[in-house]
């Protein structure tokens, strides 16, 4: 074997095996699909102290995500998930249609990267805090008309957990994917025909993310 065959051979051999090690003081900037499935349960739905006798049920919606994230050390970092607004049809439990809201869940977690840095595939798990704010409640029109008013959801803090990878493409790329629980508790309040309602609802969603990673 002459030399240059021999270094011929070792650059092949090293294309396939780079080494697109996290480093401490990375940033990685991730963008993609993120879909919101509440797990919900309520207890049911108060007004002026008589029990309706049912609870209501909120559905799923999908909305662009974007995560941005600092690593500490080549295998911790923090992570802050923000979206465009999550718009959710609230429905009372064997009636139909109550309204909708709109909400933002920022959620700040601390990822563990468990294999080795230079590993292409890239599993993590995280564990941080989540705050969520409701806005631009509203009933249906019927339900406007039938004397519903002032729709208002608490915002919740609460914790999340997640785990996820990362697929290295190259230096700077990569795919994502990731499932996150979140703990999201609120106390709606509205008004019918003058009298004070109120529901408590847990919604503690399945948080799906699908993104493309750019780290710099
Ligand atoms: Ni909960």
């Amino acid at each position: 074997m002459n030399k240059s065959y021999i270094a011929l051979a070792s650059i092949i051999c090293c294309i396939g095996q780079p080494a697109y090690s996290y480093e401490k003081g990375d940033w990685m900037v991730r963008g993609g699909i993120t879909a919101v499935t509440p797990n919900d349960s309520s207890n049911h739905v108060n007004v002026a102290g008589t029990d309706l006798g049912i609870g209501v049920n909120v559905d799923s919606n999908s909305q662009l995500g974007l995560n941005i994230l600092y690593f500490y050390t080549p295998k911790l970092a923090v992570e802050l998930l923000a979206a465009t607004p999550f718009s959710h049809d609230i429905g009372l439990d064997t009636v139909g249609d109550l309204g909708s809201t709109k909400h933002l869940p920022p959620t700040l977690s601390l990822n563990y990267y468990f294999l080795e840095p230079s590993a292409a595939f890239q599993p993590y798990v995280g564990a941080g805090l989540n705050y969520t704010i409701f806005f631009e409640e509203e009933f249906t029109s019927a339900n406007t008309e039938a004397g519903f008013s002032n729709l208002e959801l608490d915002n919740s803090f609460g914790l999340a957990a997640q785990i996820g990878f990362d697929y290295t493409i190259d230096e700077k790329w990569s795919i994502n994917t990731s499932v996150r629980w979140i703990d999201i508790d609120t106390e709606a309040t509205f008004d019918l025909n003058g009298a004070a309602g109120s529901v408590d609802v847990e919604i503690d969603p399945l948080v799906y993310s699908v993104m493309l990673g750019y780290r710099f």
